[in-house]
């Protein structure tokens, strides 16, 4: 697997990496313990060092069972775990934001005892939060640097002004937002800051949670805990719409011999070399088809023509309900 750097940082990963949140949280229940460690261990096997995890993954679940399967490898692989989260620790409720300063630092203790490890090599803030200056989040985990329990800071869902003071206190080695075919905010104004800070970027959910790989349709039915179920974009009448930029990625797939998911990340690839998708999946055939993406080229005359067709079609539905867009882009 080709290695990428994440901006300035000095911090180098496979090109892809494996989100891990749908082998316990998002997309129904959590599969297997055994199965899920075997799955990240394939992932090793197959070159893949970049893992990507959440306190709020199950909560703390999620943590665990990558802190688990990696053990082994520890020193080969760089985990990125993320905090943010106001968690009952005993009911595991979820209610609301939570990045004072005195939090981050306890959440971290927490996360490097389910990671088994002394130090995690990139911690995210999940979600901006709108009671604690950046400036003050970006302070603390500055601390933990310095003390080793941490060795890079990223972001996740920033607007470009919180990026830019969060970056003047302590450089941020990359930040993770949804990017894909799907969704395509991040170009506007957030890659060319992260380029002109020398920021990596990871984009989230690179298959459109599934729906870019030609596997879901208007009949497609999600378990009664799956996330997609409350999601706008993810009705069977937007998904019937939206399977036009899958007959998109279907010709472009057919002309080139692979597959749909492999062109929706072959294109975040093409981007820029600083770019490393963590697509997710709980199925070994499928690590390995998404993996096969790296060695899948698009040429400038493919992203034209990628261009022109999808400028042709409007994805309908709003990515996110109204009660979590209001979390992102602050
Ligand atoms: N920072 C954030 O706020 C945030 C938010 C969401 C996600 N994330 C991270 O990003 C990672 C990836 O995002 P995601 O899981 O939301 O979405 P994704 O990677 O776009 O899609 C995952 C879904 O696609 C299916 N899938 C994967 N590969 C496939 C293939 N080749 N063919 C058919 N179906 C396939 C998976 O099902 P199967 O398991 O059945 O294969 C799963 O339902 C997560 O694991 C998490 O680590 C971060």
């Amino acid at each position: 697997m080709q290695q990428r750097k994440l901006g300035n940082s000095g911090l180098e990963v496979s090109a892809i990496g494996l989100g891990c949140m749908g082998l316990s949280f998002g997309f129904g229940p959590a599969v297997d313990k055994q199965e899920g460690i075997a799955l990240i261990r394939a992932a090793v096997e197959r070159g893949v060092t970049f893992f990507d995890t959440a306190e709020i993954y199950g909560p703390f679940t999620n943590e665990e069972l990558v802190g688990e399967a990696l053990s082994p490898f520890r020193k080969q692989v760089v985990i990125a775990t993320k905090f943010g989260f106001k968690i009952d620790p005993n009911t595991g409720k979820q209610s609301g934001l939570d990045s004072r300063p005195a939090h981050i630092k306890e959440v971290v203790e927490g996360s490097l005892k389910r990671l088994r490890t002394d130090s995690i090599d990139l911690l995210y803030q999940h979600r901006v939060d709108p009671e604690v200056p950046i400036e003050d989040v970006a302070g603390a985990v500055k601390e933990l640097i310095q003390q080793g329990k941490v060795k890079h800071f990223g972001l996740s869902e920033a607007g470009v002004k919180t990026i830019r003071r969060a970056h003047a206190v302590q450089p941020v080695a990359a930040l993770q937002s949804e990017h894909s075919l799907f969704w395509r905010e991040p170009e506007i104004e957030v890659l060319p800051t992260l380029e002109e800070l020398g920021i990596g970027f990871v984009p989230f959910s690179p298959l459109g949670k599934g729906f870019l790989t030609g596997k879901i349709d208007e009949n497609t039915t999600f378990d009664s805990s799956d996330f997609r179920n409350i999601v706008p974009r993810f009705t069977p009448e937007a998904r019937k719409a939206n399977l036009a930029i899958v007959d998109l990625l279907r010709t472009i797939a057919q002309e080139k011999k692979v597959t749909p998911a492999q062109i929706a990340i072959a294109w975040l690839l093409a981007h820029k070399p600083w770019i490393v998708p963590i697509p997710g999946t709980t199925k070994l055939h499928r690590l390995e088809e998404n993996l096969g993406a790296a060695t899948v080229e698009l040429s400038s005359h493919d992203l034209r023509e990628i261009e022109n067709a999808v400028s042709k079609i409007t994805i309908q539905g709003a990515r996110y309900p109204e009660h979590l867009q209001k979390m992102v882009g602050r």
